[in-house]
């Protein structure tokens, strides 16, 4: 895929993952609207970045409104964004019988909703242009890897997992491409999470563990560089993966997920007639 003279639009762009993406980005030649929430994140970024082609947002992805406001902006004054980055995301460490449903309302809104708000505003755009694009969601292994603790969170990427692989056959007539990034751990903020809750959301099944915290921060500070994700990212995206899967280390865990599926599967009989989901499936 060329990408030179592309727009990209990175939602959490302005730490972690969504920041090694702009750079990468700006180096082939990509114009980059990084939109996050944080505002000092943001002027960190361009700072750091420090090139004319970058721009950046202060949007909240679980906002529809903010989302098409965003976006009409990017492409004012950057042109027809083409590459989507759906990669903003936080992280609630605790589990589902932990949790309130201002938990649930929290992370599913950031994590999944604002997955659905990219794609409702941006993939009519590129249809309707019909120059082709691609667009990455950012789930994780946890797309595949469940624990107790990741809770929710497991909830809201193992739904943007689904929501990538049927969006991909969706799209795939259009010439428009679509992966899920799954990497394991990388050195980024999602531990400090925490401090971007929105007070409307804050009735908590859990109280703060400042301990379990700095932990966190630690273990997330052993994790892949950022610039790594994102070149094996922009390699699976010239090679048009589905799936992007940075870390090498979980092979092993996925075969066990998988294994245990068909060991609990039914043997018998293939009915004669396939149901409609397979067959769309096939054919693209
Ligand atoms: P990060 O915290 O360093 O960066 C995420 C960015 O998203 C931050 O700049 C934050 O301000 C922004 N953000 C959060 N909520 C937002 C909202 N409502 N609207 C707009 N921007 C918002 O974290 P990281 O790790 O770079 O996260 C990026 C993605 O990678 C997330 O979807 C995360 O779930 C995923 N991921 C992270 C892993 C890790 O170990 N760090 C592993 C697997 C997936």
């Amino acid at each position: 895929k060329d990408f030179a003279g592309r727009t990209a639009f990175i939602t959490g762009g302005a730490n972690g993952i969504g920041l090694g993406l702009a750079r990468a980005l700006l180096a082939e030649g990509v114009k980059v609207a990084i939109a996050d929430i944080r505002q000092n994140s943001i002027d960190d970024a361009l700072d750091v970045l420090d090139n004319q082609e970058a721009i950046g947002l202060r949007m909240d992805v679980s906002s529809r409104e903010e989302f098409a406001e965003a976006a009409d902006e990017a492409e004012r004054r950057l042109g027809p964004v083409s590459l989507v980055f759906n990669n903003a995301g936080i992280n609630l460490f605790q589990t589902i019988d932990e949790s309130s449903y201002d938990d649930w309302d929290w992370v599913l809104g950031v994590n999944l909703h604002g997955v659905i708000n990219g794609v409702q505003t941006f993939v009519p755009r590129m249809k309707e242009r019909g120059k082709g694009g691609h667009v990455v969601n950012t789930a994780s292994m946890a797309s595949f890897l469940a624990g107790p603790v990741p809770g929710i969170y497991n909830c809201s990427k193992f739904a943007v997992r689904g929501l990538s692989e049927s969006l991909r056959y969706s799209l795939a007539p259009h010439g428009i491409g679509v992966s899920a990034l799954c990497p394991g751990l990388v050195k980024s903020h999602i531990f400090a999470s925490d401090d971007i809750r929105p007070d409307k959301l804050g009735a908590r099944g859990k109280p703060v563990d400042k301990a379990f915290n700095v932990q966190l921060a630690k273990v997330h500070d052993s994790g892949m560089n950022p610039d790594e994700v994102a070149a094996k990212t922009l390699e699976g995206i010239r090679e048009d993966k589905f799936y992007i899967f940075p870390h090498p280390e979980f092979r092993d865990e996925l075969r066990e997920v998988f294994d245990e599926i068909i060991a609990d599967y039914p043997r018998g009989e293939a009915p004669v007639e396939r149901l409609a989901f397979e067959r769309g499936r096939r054919e693209n």
